[in-house]
């Protein structure tokens, strides 16, 4: 199986969501997600970023699919429409594998939204998880898993500021 990474900003209690939509607004966290999520070392391929229902409508209607990378939406509603440029999959093995078969994919980042990170984690292929640490308490409804112990912090940033709120970008690895 294709390995692939998880991209999430969390708050101090591990909180990534609220009322279906990020609790801060922070435009450097998002350019960041961005690069990370769409740069290639191929520059004929492109990254696939997969996410559940609700975070995709959770994106403003003018800014999905996400432009660069071929966006993946994970539903059992089978009559879910979707606008062209983006895949539907009725589960997130069935999209993995659909990936894994097309050469047109480099990377493959999981970007949530908590049901989507909670399933993605638990699979082995899961070998990076690029983590936001946002100083603070934001009193989520929607959290990031428990990291499993075989992860391993490898990197963390100096700390950024931005409109008052300081975060700092971690790397963690699967042993
Ligand atoms: N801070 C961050 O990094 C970050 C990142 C992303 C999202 N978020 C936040 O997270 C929240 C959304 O997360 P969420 O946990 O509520 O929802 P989610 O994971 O985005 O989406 C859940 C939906 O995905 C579909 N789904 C999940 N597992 C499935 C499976 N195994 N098979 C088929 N379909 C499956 C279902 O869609 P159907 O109901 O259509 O069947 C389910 O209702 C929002 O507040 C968003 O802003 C935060």
């Amino acid at each position: 199986m294709k390995t692939f990474s998880l991209i999430a900003a969390c708050d101090k209690e591990m909180g990534i969501g609220k009322g279906g939509v990020l609790p801060w607004r922070l435009p450097k966290e998002l350019e960041r997600f961005h690069q990370v999520t769409a740069e290639t070392r191929d520059s004929t391929k492109r990254n696939a970023v997969i996410m559940g229902r609700k975070t995709w409508e959770s994106i403003p209607a003018g800014r999905r699919p996400l432009p660069g990378r071929l966006s993946c939406v994970i539903t059992r509603d089978g009559g879910y429409a979707l606008p062209e440029g983006a895949r539907k999959f009725s589960s997130l093995e069935d999209c993995l594998s659909s990936l894994e078969k097309d050469a047109a994919i480099e990377h493959i980042f999981i970007i949530g939204g908590g049901e989507l990170f909670k399933q993605a984690i638990t699979i082995p292929a899961c070998r990076t998880i690029y983590l936001t640490e946002v100083e603070g308490i934001y009193h989520c409804d929607t959290f990031f898993p428990p990291l499993p112990k075989e992860f391993r912090r490898e990197h963390e940033s100096e700390a950024q500021d931005e409109n008052g709120v300081r975060y700092k970008f971690a790397t963690y690895k699967r042993l």
